[in-house]
């Protein structure tokens, strides 16, 4: 199959690769960029775990092509943290037990920081419904929904901060 020159950026750096057009972009981040955060659960759009930002917002990564991130900006769990520092949304789920077996845990979290990205006052219920692509087969969500509204909090704080 003809491959096609592809140009993105993953987690603010550069990438060229000749990608066959049939590829999804999850397989591109795992097998190609060995970015393995992204977690390929069902391959059906049902799970969330492979979870990334594209320009910004949520896109389950096993519904695009990899060809189709040319020009675009992806962010996955491994670009999260700066400078050696975690995320607050990944300390609020190390805080308030929102890990459990870990394999969710990343679609989750990179749900959460673009729900967050656009609101910090979400309430419980809204929460619940941003975050209704995701699923977790542990199945106890209010580790999750607390770490989220926890995040909330410290992310405003920050804000408030560099003010
Ligand atoms: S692997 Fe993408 S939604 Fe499940």
């Amino acid at each position: 199959m003809k491959k096609v020159k592809t140009h993105f950026k993953v987690n603010g750096k550069p990438v060229e690769l000749e990608l066959e057009p049939r590829r999804l972009l999850v397989s591109v981040l795992r097998d190609d960029l060995g970015l393995t955060g992204a977690h390929q659960g069902c391959d059906t759009t049902n799970c969330g775990a492979c979870t990334v930002l594209v320009d910004g917002k949520a896109v389950k990564s096993c519904t695009m092509l990899g060809v189709q991130a040319n020009g675009k900006e992806i962010l996955t769990i491994e670009g999260l943290a700066k400078e050696g520092q975690l995320h607050p949304i990944q300390k609020a789920f190390i805080e308030k037990q929102g890990l459990q077996c870990g394999f969710s845990t990343p679609g989750m979290i990179m749900t959460s920081c673009w729900m967050l990205n656009q609101n910090k006052n979400l309430s419980e219920d809204e929460i619940k419904r941003m975050l209704h692509g995701n699923i977790c087969r542990c199945t106890g969500y209010q580790g999750i929904v607390e770490a989220v509204k926890y995040a909330q909090e410290m992310m405003k704080k920050q804000e408030i901060s560099k003010q």
